[in-house]
């Protein structure tokens, strides 16, 4: 089962393209891409560093620890040396962005280091 989080209103979300937000227990990275918001868990497949310090260009994050790129829109490691990213739902409701994450909490190989 999964619930909608409120993230923000969208007129609220950040220039430089990316939110990071606890929702649910889960640590939600949201970007925005060419062809909309897309929100994934915020927790490298490689070693578990949060993504949301990365760079975000032309649809990919980039884990800031050792470079890994993940597709934002389906969470696929480019170039596949890791593991894909968990994706969430999202959706734009009334102007606020909403993202869907399970109710139960993540579990230690879903949060990432320092969360
Ligand atoms: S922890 Fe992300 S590339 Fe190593």
């Amino acid at each position: 089962m999964t619930s909608w989080h409120t993230l923000c209103a969208e007129a609220d979300f950040p220039e430089d393209g990316k939110l990071a937000r606890r929702l649910g227990g889960w640590s939600v990275l949201v970007v925005r891409t060419d062809e909309g918001y897309r929100a994934v868990n915020d927790r490298c497949t490689h070693q578990a560093a949060m993504l949301s310090p990365g760079k975000v260009r032309r649809g990919a994050i980039m884990c800031p620890l050792h470079g890994a790129r993940f597709e934002a829109a389906t969470g696929r490691c480019i170039g596949g040396a890791y593991a894909d990213l968990r994706v969430f739902d999202l959706r734009v409701a009334d102007g606020t962005i909403e993202v869907a994450v399970p109710d139960a909490a993540p579990g230690p190989d879903e949060r990432p280091v320092g969360a």
